[in-house]
């Protein structure tokens, strides 16, 4: 019998809980009337006297401690509040500070732009694959066999297999739209580019670009103009300027670069645009009636401009990122900077 009340008084002094219910399921399984102590209690009655006063002793520590124990449990179960056995109290305000809201990152926010002006105009968005074949990147856009875009140096090819690529421009996607559905056509293509470039602060491996395409019957030069102008306007504000430089692209013809005027010093000069008052933002220009008789479209009935633009490049100016490298790494010490950005 010693052994047993040594037993419980250890399991007495072991047990704890904060939870109403289960300390009292412990009160009925010890000192209910077919707990564990009262049953002792009863047997004690059997026990030789001169055993009884030193068990009596134990047995009466016994008794003591379950009743304190219980009593101690009840009262800081109460002290803690009603809910605290489950999950606490639901409506109060988390521990530290609300969750933090994250930023969406500078790129993002440029491409969401430049989509969203040409949506105003009517533009949807087309999309295309990542991994291209010559076709679409080279082909269909007029290159000539031997254009050095087409060089390794430039190009990420697929060792076994040459004509599996990495597209080098969203134009591909522009070959894609035409072969696949017939004019009118008005599509905007964002998407991400690949060119075997080394890795600095002006140049990556991995860019994003984003492509324009408008064809109907008697589209001119007039209206890729008035059409990029309107665009500047949106973008880098209603007083912006812009200016055509004659230029030369495979697929476009007459090709032009685009540059708008610098937003920073209103066309003053300063030392981001090099004290010019311009800034270069896209190329542009007529589809090349072969790019379009490549793609199945009669290039007698219609014509149509094309446009091409760096997302990284308008993002460094808008936001002045002097280093595109940044855009990359994902350090939250820059994508926070862009929190309050929508
Ligand atoms: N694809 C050209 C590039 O990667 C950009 C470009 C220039 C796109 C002129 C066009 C265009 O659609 O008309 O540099």
């Amino acid at each position: 019998m010693t052994d047993r009340i040594n037993e419980l008084i250890a399991e007495v002094e072991a047990f704890s809980s904060r939870a109403a219910a289960e300390i009292e399921e412990f009160r009925i399984r010890t000192l209910g009337k077919k707990g564990t102590v009262t049953n002792l209690m009863e047997e004690f009655k059997t026990v030789a006297p001169e055993m009884k006063r030193a068990l009596g002793q134990r047995l009466n520590e016994l008794k003591t401690k379950a009743q304190q124990k219980i009593n101690d449990l009840k009262a800081s179960a109460e002290a803690a509040g009603p809910r605290s056995e489950s999950i606490g109290d639901a409506t109060r305000p988390g521990a530290g500070s609300a969750e933090p809201v994250g930023s969406r990152h500078p790129i993002s926010l440029v491409r969401n732009e430049i989509v969203a002006i040409f949506d105003r105009m009517g533009y949807t968005v087309a999309d295309g694959p990542e991994i291209e074949d010559d076709h679409h990147v080279f082909t269909a856009l007029n290159f000539a066999p031997e254009h050095p875009a087409r060089d390794m140096q430039d190009t990420f090819f697929i060792e076994k297999n040459p004509d599996v690529l990495l597209r080098t421009h969203t134009s591909s996607i522009q070959v894609r739209v035409m072969e696949g559905g017939k004019p009118p056509i008005r599509v905007i293509c964002p998407g991400r580019v690949f060119r075997n470039e080394a890795i600095s602060y002006r140049a990556h491996c991995i860019f994003h670009q984003i492509e324009g395409l408008y064809i109907d019957e008697g589209v001119s030069f007039a209206d890729l103009k008035q059409t990029l102008l309107h665009f500047a306007r949106e973008m880098f504000g209603e007083d912006s300027k812009i200016r055509l430089r004659p230029s030369y692209f495979p697929f476009t013809e007459p090709s032009a670069e685009m540059d708008v005027s610098c937003n920073l010093c209103g066309g003053k000069g300063c030392p981001v645009c090099k004290g010019t008052g311009w800034l270069e933002i896209m190329g542009c220009g007529m589809v090349d009636p072969n790019v379009l008789e490549n793609c199945g479209i009669d290039s007698k009935k219609y014509t149509g401009f094309a446009f091409g633009m760096g997302v990284e490049r308008i993002a460094m100016l808008k936001f002045g990122v002097g280093d595109l490298r940044l855009d990359f790494e994902n350090d939250v010490r820059f994508l926070k900077q862009f929190a309050s950005e929508s």
